[in-house]
């Protein structure tokens, strides 16, 4: 069976993340909610976490980065747990790119970021192919900023 796997991985991401992260309150939805969302909602969020993780990255912001990193990471774990047909080798693949992340994130790494990004992006793109969705291509974003409304820098450094 394909969701213990699953719950395992993300188990394991979860305490690496939490290891890493700077305390914040996670915030819950109501325990009443009964909505799931269609994979392609999950992954379009996924696509704007991974695009803002970079800049954050780039900008050494790194309490940002590792905010978007923990979202990026709920974001593949609920696309997961509400879609098990996905393979999980696929999530697999995932893991060592997001830890290394988290690595980098955790003491400043920006080599070490830039390339762990590029080996997540591959996972994208693996598990994309492997499941008839070849045709969806995620790059490292280009350095033309997205819709200027964020300020990706650290705060007092801008
Ligand atoms: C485990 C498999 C898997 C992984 C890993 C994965 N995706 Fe996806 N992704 C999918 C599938 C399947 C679809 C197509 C969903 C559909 O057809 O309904 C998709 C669709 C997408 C789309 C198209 C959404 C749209 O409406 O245009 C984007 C963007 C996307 N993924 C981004 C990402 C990014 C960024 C990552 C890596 C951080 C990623 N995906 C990792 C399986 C995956």
């Amino acid at each position: 069976m394909k969701l213990p796997n699953w719950r395992a991985i993300v188990a394991v991401l979860t305490t690496a993340m939490t290891s890493v992260a700077i305390a914040q309150p996670d915030f819950q939805p109501s325990p009443n909610a009964k909505y799931v969302p269609r994979l392609v909602e999950t992954m379009n969020a996924a696509q704007v976490q991974h695009l803002k993780l970079w800049y954050a990255g780039k900008s050494k912001n790194w309490d940002l980065a590792n905010f978007e990193l923990r979202r990026l990471t709920d974001s593949l774990a609920q696309a997961a747990i509400f879609y098990p047909g996905i393979p999980v080798s696929n999530v697999t693949t995932m893991k060592e790119p997001l830890l290394s992340i988290a690595d980098a994130i955790t003491v400043g790494d920006s080599k070490k970021f830039a390339a762990s990004m590029r080996g997540l992006t591959d996972g994208c793109n693996a598990c994309h192919a492997s499941m008839e969705r070849g045709f969806i291509t995620i790059g490292i974003p280009t350095e033309q900023r997205p819709a200027g409304n964020q300020v990706f820098e650290p705060p007092g450094k801008h």
